[in-house]
Parts: structure tokens; sequence; C-alpha cells
């Protein structure tokens, strides 16, 4: 019986796999044009800090539109958890949605 198993864990690792073009696709439509297309900054700040907050942070900032420290982003940085992402019609972005953009995030070489 170890055939279910396998496809389990077939099934886990199509998961995986789906999850980094999916968090370049946020990636590009959402933040590329401000944070620059290598995460280096331009309008906004670069992203290697928040690359390597912790989930939770990460999901706090783009939830509630606070920093690290908890300090409400100045305009322009929008405030996803209000607004969705793009083409998710204003809907809060989802916790695999932001599981994905920081996993791509973690691959950007910042300059
Ligand atoms: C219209 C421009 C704009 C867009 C689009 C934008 N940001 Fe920002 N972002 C900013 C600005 C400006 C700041 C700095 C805000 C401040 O200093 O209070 C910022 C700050 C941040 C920070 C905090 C960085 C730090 O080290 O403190 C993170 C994380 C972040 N943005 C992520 C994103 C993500 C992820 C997206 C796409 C889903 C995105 N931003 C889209 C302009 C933008």
């Amino acid at each position: 019986m170890k055939f279910p198993l396998m496809l389990t864990l077939l099934a886990l690792t199509t998961f995986a796999g789906a999850a980094s073009p999916a968090g370049k696709a946020i990636y590009t439509t959402n933040c590329a044009g401000c944070h620059g297309a290598n995460g280096q900054g331009g309008v906004g700040p670069g992203l290697k800090d928040a690359a390597g907050w912790t989930p939770a942070i990460f999901a706090r900032a783009i939830q509630n539109s606070v920093d690290d420290n908890n300090k409400p982003f100045k305009a322009p940085m929008p405030h996803w958890g209000k607004s969705g992402f793009a083409g998710d019609h204003g809907k809060a972005p989802t916790p695999a949605e932001i599981k994905s953009l920081q996993g791509y995030l973690k691959t950007l070489k910042f300059k």
C-alpha cells in the first residue's frame, strides 16, 4: 500500500513547485514598478530585508500595511489588505499568495 503515499507526495511536490511562479506573477504585476524588477528598490525601498522577515511579520506587512516595527507604511505603498492584488477583484491577499510572494522575494538578487 505504498502507492497512495507516493501519490500524496507527488501532489505536494507539484503544489510546492507551483508556488514560485505564482509569487513571480504577483510580484511583477503588483510590486516591481516601485520596488524594482530585482527587488533593488526604486520609488519604494529595496526588499532584501523584507525577504528575510518571518512569514508572520511579512504577512502582517502586506495585510495591514505596517512595517516590521508595526509602523504604518507611508503612501504610495498600497494597502494590499484593502485593495487586493491585481486580478483578485478587491479580495484581501490569501495566505498562499503571501507565502509564494515572499518565496519569490527570496530568489531575487536585489541589485
Ligand atoms: C506605488 C508604489 C509601490 C508599490 C506598487 C508597492 N510598494 Fe511597497 N513600498 C512603497 C513605498 C514608498 C514604501 C516605503 C513606505 C514607508 O517608508 O513608509 C514601501 C515599503 C514596502 C515594504 C517595507 C520595506 C522595509 O524594509 O521597510 C515592503 C515589505 C513592501 N513595500 C512590499 C511591497 C510588495 C510586496 C508590493 C507588491 C505586492 C509592493 N510593496 C508594492 C511603494 C510601493
